[in-house]
């Protein structure tokens, strides 16, 4: 017989096929997360959970599938997860790695652009048919040339994105909160990069960017007091997890013109997004598009399947967390 596995999201067919040749698949073939109540039902006797960042596996998830081995979460971030939950029931816990590195680094690029050169807020102006021509002094933005870029966390996407700053003639600042060596993308020129520490790095960068993972430590990481260390002139970048930043905190920021503008992929509490930050112009907000290309995201489900079949088989997960 078969062994079970949930799946609580479409993923691409062709890495789907691979999945049922091997296991029974019980799909949540929806738009929206399997509602919390059906995770639980659905659950029970399957041998692996394929899941996605917007389904909480909590201790009850896991006593419901008490027959499972694995819980492979097609995402990096494991936030969702409780991990020590897991390996308390001899779980194994799967990411996905490595595959959405250069997608989530090219988005966070397009939103460091689309802010200081105020993209879709002259799209929004245009779109409501307000724009009266070309003047000198019209929605004029920030240069990126000869600008200092802050990376806080120079993990895989931190490195990727750092490696991308010279194009761009804009020097790299850096804070790593492991204090780990940057893991360098294979074949890429690593630029020069200045390691300071995070105040620092808030009052001289013109860019800040985030790329934590989310913790108790990085929960909240940019709140009132490390917003108030940036320039009037900078701006924030988010795509790594919503609740690093406290939302209400960088909307008063923003009103109030104390730091330059923003981009955020993320939010705490998705798809939620504070009311104090739709009514502004200096503020660019997408739909956790980070990893959002079809490459990147076939690559994703197609890691997290070999990580259930490696474990159903009896060998080692390509990519387990917290090993
Ligand atoms: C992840 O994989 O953690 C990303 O947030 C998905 O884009």
């Amino acid at each position: 017989m078969k062994p079970g596995v949930l799946l609580t999201r479409r993923i691409p067919p062709a890495v789907l096929r691979r999945l049922e040749e091997a296991c029974a698949v019980d799909r949540h073939d929806a738009d929206c997360a399997i509602p919390r109540h059906e995770l639980l039902a659905r659950v029970r006797g399957k041998q692996a959970l394929l899941c996605l960042l917007t389904d909480r596996v909590d201790a009850e998830v896991l006593d419901a599938g008490s027959d499972l081995k694995i819980v492979a979460n097609i995402a990096v971030g494991f936030d969702n997860v409780d991990v020590a939950a897991a390996r308390r029931r001899g779980l194994v816990v799967t990411n996905t790695p490595d595959v959405l590195t250069e997608a989530t680094a090219e988005f966070t690029w397009a939103l460091i652009l689309a802010a200081t050169r105020r993209v879709s807020e002259g799209e929004r102006l245009l779109r409501r048919g307000e724009w009266t021509g070309w003047a000198l002094d019209f929605m004029l933005g920030m240069e990126l040339r000869g600008k200092q870029l802050g990376i806080i966390g120079l993990g895989r996407i931190g490195a990727a994105v750092a490696t991308r700053a010279p194009a761009f003639g804009m020097r790299v600042a850096a804070c790593s909160l492991d204090g780990a060596e940057p893991p360098w993308p294979a074949g890429a020129v690593p630029p020069p990069v200045e390691m300071m520490a995070l105040q620092d790095l808030l009052s001289t960068s013109d860019v800040v960017t985030l790329h934590v993972p989310l913790t108790p430590s990085t929960r909240r990481l940019i709140d009132d007091r490390a917003l108030s260390r940036m320039r009037r002139s900078a701006f924030l970048v988010n795509t790594s997890r919503g609740p690093v930043v406290d939302e209400a905190a960088l909307a008063a920021a923003l009103r109030e013109r104390r730091i330059a503008g923003a981009a955020l992929d993320v939010y705490e509490h998705e798809p939620r997004v504070h009311q104090g930050l739709l009514g502004l112009e200096n503020v660019v907000l997408a739909p956790h598009l980070g990893s959002a290309t079809t490459e990147t995201r076939t690559a994703m489900a197609a890691l997290a399947v070999d990580n259930v079949l490696a474990v159903l088989s009896g060998r080692p997960p390509l990519t387990p967390v917290g090993a």
